[in-house]
């Protein structure tokens, strides 16, 4: 029988990023293989994301594509899924503007694709179908995963906080958490598999555990993770600064297996923003807990993300973020300009901040953030870093490629054996975004 092959891709965040490889999963288990090329592809699933405004517009531009696809072969199947069809009529507007689109659905009901997959062969017409709440937590989905070394483990589901900008908690419901023996026996059944690395992903993952029975805290999760046998390291994104424990802090800082590296969005660097941007924190609670992270876990990483251009923000609020970005020295950060999102409170605060000025303001953050990141990269110049080889270098495949403990990118020449394993290198240089290494 001739093979049959979905192409999917993904917009977005890690969340994204997993809903995809359990679309594969399933869609490995009812025969299909992935392939990476749209033209070879018998479905075509796109996964889109609505944080920002440029992913709806790639969402548009390459539906606009696949009518061609369609025409050529009408047996194609596309489907399109995710945030974005969360929101408030986007999913009939795609099919009005895309009619060559055959199934759409959001993120509560995702499991359900094979399903749909089978309606729209026996039926013939397009299936829209989003659920407005979230469900139970639906466990047990095949997950086909990108890498063999490392893998991402959700642990907890959406978000309660509605920080002004953000459309997240529209699209993808209140807090979650999975049960911690689930959470437990997927990580121990990953490791019998052969994998090295977990990080244990939430929109905000310090409130893991409070709407559980009996509760569980996040520390107490982390700490019993760490005692899974064969398990190297463990990281975890998304800490909310607010909600960032000092018991939390404690377990990083006391488990072995807990990597000294925490992303902690701080998103403006002043408080008067951060009111506005219902951050519940200022800008010196956030420079306190940094100060308490850097005593406690020492060497630590920290990653960030900005936000430039939030309605209302001066150039002496923005003075002050790039001073809080060199004050904590980040080892990276992710930079955005602030897009307004239908139905979040900050789309109607006035005072929205010039384009111009938002593109002068990004610019002049990303060089300061640079500043900082080759100079916390310099830091390794000379030392000895255990890296965990994930695989071959993607500009050079004569190299491998791995991270430190605390996240950095090494490339360096070494025997392929080491894929998988940890190893010793010596950081040779530093770059912005890499570092290079020699294996002892
Ligand atoms: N505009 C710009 N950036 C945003 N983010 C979330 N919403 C918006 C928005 N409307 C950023 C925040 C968040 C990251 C995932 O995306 O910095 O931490
Ligand atoms: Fe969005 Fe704030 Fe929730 Fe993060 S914590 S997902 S920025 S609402």
């Amino acid at each position: 029988m001739k093979k049959k092959y979905f192409y999917i891709e993904t917009w977005g965040c890690q969340m994204n990023e997993e809903d995809s490889e359990k679309l594969s999963g399933m869609l490995k288990r009812i025969g299909y293989e992935k392939c990476e090329d749209k033209k070879n592809a018998d479905i075509i699933i796109f996964n889109t994301c609505c944080v920002r405004e440029n992913a709806e517009l790639k969402v548009h531009g390459n539906l606009g594509i696949l009518k061609k696809f369609k025409a050529e072969n009408p047996d194609l199947i596309i489907a399109v899924c995710g945030c974005m069809m969360q929101q408030k009529g986007v999913a009939e507007e795609i099919l009005k503007k895309f009619p060559h689109v055959d199934i759409i659905f959001g993120t509560h009901n995702s499991y359900k694709f094979p399903e749909y997959l089978n309606r729209v062969k026996q039926e013939n017409k397009s299936i829209i179908e989003i659920l407005d709440k979230e469900e139970g937590i639906v466990e047990g989905i095949p997950i086909d995963r990108e890498s063999d070394v490392k893998a991402f483990v959700t642990i907890m589901y959406g978000c309660n906080n509605f920080c002004t900008y953000c459309i997240v908690p529209y699209v993808r419901g209140r807090e979650r958490s999975r049960k911690p023996e689930n959470i437990i026996d997927e990580i121990k059944k990953l490791v019998s598999e052969g994998y090295k690395e977990i990080t244990l992903l939430g929109q905000n993952v310090n409130s893991f555990g409070k709407d559980l029975k009996p509760a569980c805290s996040f520390s107490e999760l982390l700490r019993s993770i760490n005692e899974i046998d064969g398990l190297e390291r463990v990281r975890f994104m998304t800490s909310h600064p607010k909600d960032l424990t000092d018991d939390v802090i404690a377990a990083i800082a006391e488990c072995d297996k807990m990597c000294e590296q925490i992303h902690l969005p701080v998103q403006s660097g002043s408080s008067r923003i951060l009111k506005n941007m219902n951050r519940h924190y200022t800008r010196e609670a956030y420079l306190e807990l940094v100060k308490r992270i850097k005593k406690k876990i020492p060497g630590a990483a920290l990653s960030t993300d900005i936000i430039i251009g939030f309605p209302g923000e001066t150039e002496e609020d923005f003075l002050e973020t790039l001073s809080l970005v060199k004050e904590v020295e980040f080892d990276s950060a992710f930079t955005f300009i602030y897009s307004k999102r239908q139905g979040t409170p900050a789309h109607d605060m006035e005072e929205q901040v010039d384009d111009e000025v938002k593109h002068e303001r990004f610019n002049r953050l990303v060089e300061v953030v640079n500043s900082c990141s080759i100079k916390r990269n310099k830091e390794y110049e000379g030392h000895m870093a255990e890296v965990l080889v994930e695989g071959l270098s993607k500009n050079d495949e004569s190299k491998l490629m791995g991270r430190t403990r605390t996240g950095k990118l090494v490339n360096f020449a070494g025997s392929k054996d080491s894929i998988g394993k940890l190893v010793q290198v010596k950081i040779v240089k530093a770059n912005s975004f890499s570092l290079i290494g020699e294996e002892i």
